[in-house]
């Protein structure tokens, strides 16, 4: 069977998840969902990342034990995810013994290969992005992530010879066209390699918090190239587990553009030092701004996914972050355009749909399928596919849109009330039943993306919500799958208008 290895960053624990963090949660979400569609063994990774110094930080400002803080957060974390209805097969917290055996392991690996070496560090140092800055990274004398002036620091360190796998990687970069993604960031990622990348250090010696250094116990492993094993560390790297061998490398690395340089250039150069394989593709999505100003905690703007979606529903706010942006550009959420295409697409132009036909069907044939007839889809199909294999979720949503407006448009012309009263049994039931079937594609469509609105499709169209998805999902590539004298039921309305 085949295998589907996405994953996510690891969100810090410092603050409660914001819309950003969702934004890259709901997209790997989607990948997972699709892939499960298509009848691949998929394994979906998230998780949080617990051994930086903004967490021991955070809790000493609360007057809090690190241990008890950290917990705390995750458990936070874990459980806005369950509520947000997130199908991560996992959830890696990088405190965990798991991790941090994988961790050592892999330092020994590198370091037995000879790709770690003792030095000093001196330098400018942002807590916020925990990374070493230079000057060129300043704007007056402050980080322009976090407004913060970084703080000098000068230590003995373990460095990691990255420069040595500069050609490789640029090699790899050049020869994989899907390793990053989308194609406008993958000149930045090669003007860092070929003039900024430099080795890195990879202890601290004033951490106390964090996994050992396996060679020098008196330093802590950088929470960085701690942080990125991550990915090997859930799927059990360690024991190189069955597991490990099916789903490494994983298929997409979703992340946002700015940690892409840790993604496509430590990290590989981290893999290629451990003699393991490079994931297939680092996808890079833009930043949702608030008002034009980055979301971020240390900023103070951001917006709670939880009441969001709560307010809105999971779904629409689904849709509103995949449809508003294309996935790789930046763009604004505003609550007011999250309104208006709820109201717009979602209620009228989908919700209406499906409530007029299955009405119709009731009145004209009894709640009961019509007989088959040949309908427009097209090629929908294979355009919504190309489009969600390259990621380019906004496409496929337009497919999708694009096959609801025509079944709009197809009442309008068939004007079904007119034919039943002409008695013209044949070509109401005609329309009837093209409405109908198109319809179950839509719900396969939107499904990887609205999820619960899929299932109440189905079950309006007298379906079973999918259980076995490879077989379903051949099903839904037919056109006339939808066999007559199935029960149609009316239910309530799918997106109930905003005021
Ligand atoms: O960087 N718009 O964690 P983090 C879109 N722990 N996406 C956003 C966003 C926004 N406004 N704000 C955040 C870290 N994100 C490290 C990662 S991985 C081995 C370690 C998303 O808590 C986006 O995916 O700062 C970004 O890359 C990530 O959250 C940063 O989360
Ligand atoms: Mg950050």
């Amino acid at each position: 069977m085949a295998k589907f290895y996405v994953t996510t960053p690891i969100y810090y624990v410092n603050d409660k998840p914001h819309i950003g963090h969702t934004y890259s949660t709901v997209a790997a979400d989607i990948l997972a969902r699709y892939n499960r569609m298509l009848g691949k063994e998929v394994m979906f990774l998230t998780g949080t990342d617990e051994n930086s110094q903004k967490g021991v930080d955070a809790a000493e400002a609360l007057g809090k034990d690190t241990k008890e803080y950290i917990d705390e957060m995750a458990s936070r974390w874990q459980s806005t995810f369950d509520s947000l209805g997130f199908t991560n097969d996992d959830f890696i917290r990088t405190t965990e013994d798991r991790h941090a055996a994988a961790a050592t392991k892999f330092f020994k690996k590198v370091y037995d290969n000879g790709d770690i070496y003792e030095g000093e560090y001196k330098g400018l140092y942002c807590v916020g992005c925990e990374a070493f800055l230079t000057e060129g990274d300043l704007v007056d004398g402050k980080c322009q992530n976090h407004k913060k002036a970084p703080e000098q620091i000068s230590e003995k360190n373990y460095f990691f010879k990255l420069t040595k796998y500069r050609d490789a990687l640029l090699e790899h970069i050049e020869k994989n066209p899907e390793f990053i993604m989308p194609e406008s960031r993958r000149n930045e990622v090669i003007s860092y390699i070929e003039k900024f990348m430099d080795d890195i250090s990879i202890s601290r010696s004033s951490m106390k918090w964090g996994i050992p250094v396996p060679v020098d116990e008196s330093q802590r492993i950088y929470v960085w190239f701690d942080a990125l094993i991550n990915y090997i560390s859930a799927i059990g790297y360690t024991e190189e587990t069955e597991q490990f061998k099916k789903f490494w490398p994983a298929d997409v690395q979703i992340v946002g553009k700015d940690i892409i340089k840790f993604h496509c250039a430590l990290w590989p150069a981290m893999l290629m030092a451990a003699d393991l394989p490079l994931p297939k593709t680092v996808f890079a999505h833009g930043f949702f701004t608030i008002n034009g100003e980055k979301i971020s905690k240390s900023l103070g703007n951001a917006v709670d996914p939880v009441e969001m979606t709560e307010k809105y529903g999971i779904d629409p706010v689904r849709y509103f972050l995949m449809k508003e942006i294309h996935f790789g550009e930046d763009g604004d959420f505003s609550v007011k355009r999250l309104e208006e295409r709820y109201n717009g697409e979602l209620a009228n132009d989908l919700g209406n749909l499906l409530s007029r036909v299955c009405a119709m069907t009731e009145k004209y044939f009894d709640g009961k399928v019509p007989d088959k007839a040949d309908g427009f889809l097209a090629s929908a199909w294979p355009s919504y596919q190309e489009a969600m294999n390259t990621l380019r979720f906004h496409d496929a949503l337009e497919v999708t849109w694009s096959v609801i407006r025509q079944a709009n448009q197809f009442v309008e012309q068939q004007k079904p009330w007119e034919l039943a009263k002409l008695d013209d049994k044949k070509t109401l039931s005609d329309t009837l039943y093209v409405l109908l079937e198109t319809l179950r594609h839509i719900a396969w469509m939107i499904y990887p993306f609205m999820p619960e609105t899929a299932e109440k499709m189905f079950a309006q169209l007298g379906l079973e919500a999918p259980k076995e998805f490879s077989q379903s999902f051949e099903s839904a590539w037919v056109w006339g799958e939808l066999e007559p004298g199935g029960k149609i039921e009316k239910g309530e309305a799918l997106f109930p208008k905003i005021e």
